[in-house]
């Protein structure tokens, strides 16, 4: 049987690191406020020669040295952004350009938090369908255009960054011992688009508007949806919390992984969590834990890793993967 396989994983973050401290400055708000209500200490922000496709390059070049191969081994590029370079074309296509990729194809996938949980799963598809053998599924973002500066109810929450997957057709045996992506569940529900949007766009406004949430209300009901959609991978593959050894979430809100992983049973010490040094960098949040996880040896060849996210549509899902 195919599977999917992580060859190879890298991540890149812009230059400037923005503190709490900083919004003071902006809006009436307090560092204190921040770390309590969310976690989150700092963020990384994008200056001006930064875009979601050089940050998405950056990362992409990360995981290709990882893996050991270059640009002309991969024959597919999955990006999930919602913060694309330009409407039209894809991000990803100028990210095929900028790798020097000459074969293949490219294109960009829209879920926002739940961006990359969406590619990942996507691309587990076209490689078990015999589509592509060697694939790069980047999750990049700059939020921090699409902020309103003046509103302090949502621009402390957001940062900037890019996480990079290769994923690789290998042979398995079928069982959930082998290593790759062992199964997945998407799920999204439309009738709450308006909790979590974006007030403009091209066939409406003709603008790039900004981003616009009723947090509560998102808050209220982010737990329900991350556990759902993880009990139904749970209950597909006879897992259960026990057997995971890491737990990386999407990073939106430290309450909200904290009390994911307790209703779960997951233990505090599996829980991977970045979003006090990255805030939430929507569609890149997981591919950047997943790689920093990895990078101070707490992620190990054949550990059994959960992925979660959540966000705007709303749109949720899970993916297991064996490392
Ligand atoms: N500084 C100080 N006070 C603030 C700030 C701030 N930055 N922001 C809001 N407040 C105030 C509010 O105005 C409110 O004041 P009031 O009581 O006088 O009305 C008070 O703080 C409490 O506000 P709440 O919204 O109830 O605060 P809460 O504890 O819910 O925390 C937060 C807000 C952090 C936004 C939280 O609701 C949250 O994390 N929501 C979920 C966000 C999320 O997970 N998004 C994921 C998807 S993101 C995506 O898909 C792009």
């Amino acid at each position: 049987m195919i599977r999917s396989v992580v060859r190879g994983i890298g991540s890149a973050l812009p230059r400037r690191i923005m503190k709490n401290a900083e919004f003071e400055k902006l809006v009436d708000t307090t560092d204190e406020w921040i770390v309590q209500r969310t976690g989150i200490r700092q963020r990384h922000i994008a200056s001006e020669d930064e875009t979601t496709a050089s940050l998405g390059e950056a990362a992409a070049r990360a995981a290709l040295d990882s893996a050991g191969l270059t640009a002309d081994d991969i024959d597919m590029i999955i990006l999930a952004t919602s913060t694309p370079n330009n409407t039209f074309p894809a991000t990803a296509v100028e990210i095929q350009e900028r790798l020097g990729m000459r074969g293949g194809f490219a294109f960009d996938m829209q879920a926002v938090c739940s961006g990359f949980v969406y590619a990942i799963t996507t691309a587990d598809l076209y490689i078990r369908g015999g589509q592509a053998k060697r694939m790069l599924v980047i999750g990049a973002e700059t939020f921090s255009r699409i902020l309103d500066w003046n509103d302090r109810t949502t621009c402390v929450l957001f940062g900037d960054g890019a996480g990079a997957v290769v994923l690789e057709a290998q042979e398995g045996e079928g069982s959930l011992d082998d290593r790759g992506i062992l199964a997945a569940s998407l799920r999204s529900d439309g009738s709450q688009r308006d909790k979590l949007y974006v007030d403009g766009g091209p066939s409406t406004t003709c603008t790039v508007g900004h981003l616009r949430m009723q947090g509560r209300e998102v808050f209220k009901h982010a737990v329900g949806m991350i556990t759902d959609v993880i009990e139904d991978v749970f209950a597909k593959t006879g897992i259960t919390a026990d057997d995971i050894d890491w737990f990386v979430p999407h990073q939106a809100n430290r309450r909200i992984i904290d009390a994911s992983a307790k209703k779960l049973g997951i233990a505090e010490e599996k829980v991977v969590i970045t979003v006090d040094r990255h805030g939430n960098t929507s569609a890149a949040s997981v591919p950047l834990a997943l790689s920093v996880a990895v990078e101070n040896g707490q992620i190990k060849k054949g550990d059994l890793v959960l992925l979660e996210a959540m966000g705007g549509g709303f749109t949720w899902g899970a993916v297991l993967v064996r490392w």
